[in-house]
């Protein structure tokens, strides 16, 4: 965030000084800070040395087999994704082996860039065009999912274009839409835990991803009892979290001019039956440079 370490990153880059895995992970730190990062998440550099230089990097969604196979293909030295290779709290038998073994060091920013000021809830409600966001709630002292305005309020049938040209996923609704849509909640990801905090702030809608069976009932609950209606959108685990490889890459390639950013945006792990969602197969995109 300070002028000291962009004024350093800005001369080391005019000094021709070759960016070091350690440079990148310092800026991702600085726009995703580990503070933001919950108990026990994998964030920050899970493989790799610090000091080995970077002249190009691949930003992914999900550190999988195909997203390192993609990597080694594109010549990245570097990969950058979302979601960490194990869940908050443990590493298995191996799991480190297993990621050196696939030679390629690995950053990742998982729940520090869902809740930083500017991270995935921000763009999810910058994208559903909210007003005056601010944090749904405090969760282990972090700013967890977001709330905001619709102005003026929109019809469902109007606001539900937007969720679907910033999700491109399959969308499911669970409980009583509102006729108006004037505040909602949301948060990237899976959020379904935060339902209850969504209908006490008065959201008429919460938009997240993942939502479980019950999960979906507690709403026909909690909807029977409101007027106006309540309802959450399930808009994708992908859906509400794929422009962290778009945003994240923009930024490295304005920090870092000089490194070659290249985005693998992998297709869904599942699609309807009948193949109604052909246009995601996997695909390499590039900036900078
Ligand atoms: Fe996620």
């Amino acid at each position: 965030m300070g002028e000291g370490r962009e004024g350093r990153r800005r001369r080391k880059l005019r000094s021709g000084k070759s960016i070091s895995v350690g440079d990148v992970l310092e800026f991702l730190n600085e726009i995703y800070p580990p503070s933001f990062a919950m108990e026990g998440d994998h964030c920050g550099l899970l493989c790799g040395r610090r000091r080995v230089p970077v002249g190009s990097i691949l930003v992914v969604l999900d550190p999988d087999r195909r997203a390192f196979a993609e990597a080694r293909s594109a010549g990245a030295d570097l990969l950058i994704s979302h979601h960490p290779p194990w869940a908050p709290g443990r590493i298995p038998p191996g799991g480190r082996t297993r990621l050196r073994a696939e030679r390629v060091p690995l950053i990742t920013a998982h729940t520090n860039a869902d809740f930083a000021p500017g991270g995935l809830c921000d763009l999810l409600a910058e994208d559903l065009g909210l007003e005056r966001i601010r944090p749904l709630m405090q969760w282990q002292g972090l700013p967890v999912g977001r709330v905001g305005l619709v102005r003026p309020p929109r019809s469902w049938r109007l606001f539900r274009g937007r969720i679907e040209r910033s999700s491109d996923d399959l969308l499911r609704v669970s409980g009583v839409l509102p006729a108006k849509v004037g505040k909602v909640a949301l948060c990237s990801g899976a959020g379904g835990d935060l339902i209850p905090a969504a209908f006490k702030a008065g959201a008429d809608l919460f938009v997240t991803g993942d939502i479980k069976y019950h999960s979906a009932r507690s709403v026909l609950e909690l909807a029977r009892g409101r007027r106006k209606g309540f309802a959450v959108v399930d808009a994708g685990h992908f859906g509400t979290e794929k422009r962290f490889i778009e945003a994240t890459a923009k930024r490295l390639a304005r920090a870092f001019p000089g490194l070659r950013i290249r985005r693998w945006v992998d297709r869904r792990p599942f699609e309807p039956l009948g193949g109604a969602w052909s246009r995601c197969r996997g695909r390499r995109e590039e900036s900078g440079r």
